[in-house]
């Protein structure tokens, strides 16, 4: 079987401006050791103010933690007021953006097409896409959870080479779980995790399905983390609130201790 790396990505959401993010990402820094990125890579997807100031610190003190945004415009410039294009993210060296996130989409009205032009901005630019899909609520009950989460997945990879599609990071967030202390089962999340890499098996190879690393997202707490990864489909986590405490987000990292 392909060894995947495990990526936790703390999505910061819009907290943290630009001095708190520099002590926050200060204090992760110092309390990970070279043993904990050996075995698992960390990245923090913050607001775009605060790119700036975690790019110096990373590049300053050469830290091991990857970053990136929570956004990027399907528009590489031009009259786009209030977007941040895939240029300007790979010049200040973002190695991910989160594409697709329920937020986005229930509050920004993204659908397939708009999700789908920004991961092909983001490869345009060599910025690897964590894309977000999951179900509501009522879909959930509705037990179609499966073929909607794959719907998306469909309409966001429509047109994606294989060359780019095998560094995709996909994170299946089911919206019911967001924000909402209701933590999906490892069972439900390796249900529609295996489903997303059997589907990229279809859409691509199974070499490729193999590579790419699906998260799962959605109240995620250390208590948690470790029969989540016990999951033969789960490589990691894109975790939101936990991610805003240091010592609970470390504590994810190790979810192996
Ligand atoms: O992108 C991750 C986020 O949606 C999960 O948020 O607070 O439920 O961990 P949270």
């Amino acid at each position: 079987m392909t060894e995947r790396l495990p990526l936790m990505a703390g999505n910061w959401k819009m907290n943290l401006d630009h001095l708190e993010a520099i002590r926050h990402t200060q204090k992760l820094a110092f309390t990970l050791a070279d043993k904990d990125y050996a075995a698992v890579e960390v990245a923090v997807l913050v607001p775009f103010t605060d790119l700036r100031s975690v790019q110096t610190l990373v590049d300053g003190d050469k830290l091991k933690i990857k970053y990136g945004s929570q956004d990027i415009s399907q528009h590489d410039g031009g009259a786009y007021t209030g977007e941040v294009s895939g240029p300007m993210l790979s010049k200040l060296n973002c190695a991910y953006a989160v594409i697709g996130h329920s937020e986005r989409r229930q509050y920004h009205g993204e659908n397939e097409e708009i999700v789908n032009a920004k991961v092909k901005a983001a490869y345009r630019n060599g910025i690897t896409p964590i894309l977000c899909i999951g179900e509501p609520l009522d879909i959930r009950k509705a037990g179609t959870h499966v073929e909607y989460t794959l719907g998306q997945l469909d309409g966001a990879l429509d047109g994606v080479p294989a060359s780019d599609a095998e560094t995709i990071v996909v994170a299946y967030e089911p919206v019911w779980a967001i924000g909402t202390g209701e933590v999906a089962t490892p069972e439900d999340a390796q249900e529609v995790c295996g489903a997303i890499r059997a589907r990229l098996a279809e859409l691509y190879t199974p070499e490729l399905a193999g590579k790419v690393r699906v998260l799962y997202g959605g109240s995620v707490k250390s208590s948690s983390a470790a029969g989540l990864m016990a999951k033969p489909d789960i490589d990691g986590g894109l975790i939101g609130g936990a991610s805003l405490d240091a010592d609970e987000f470390v504590k994810i990292v190790r979810y192996r201790d």
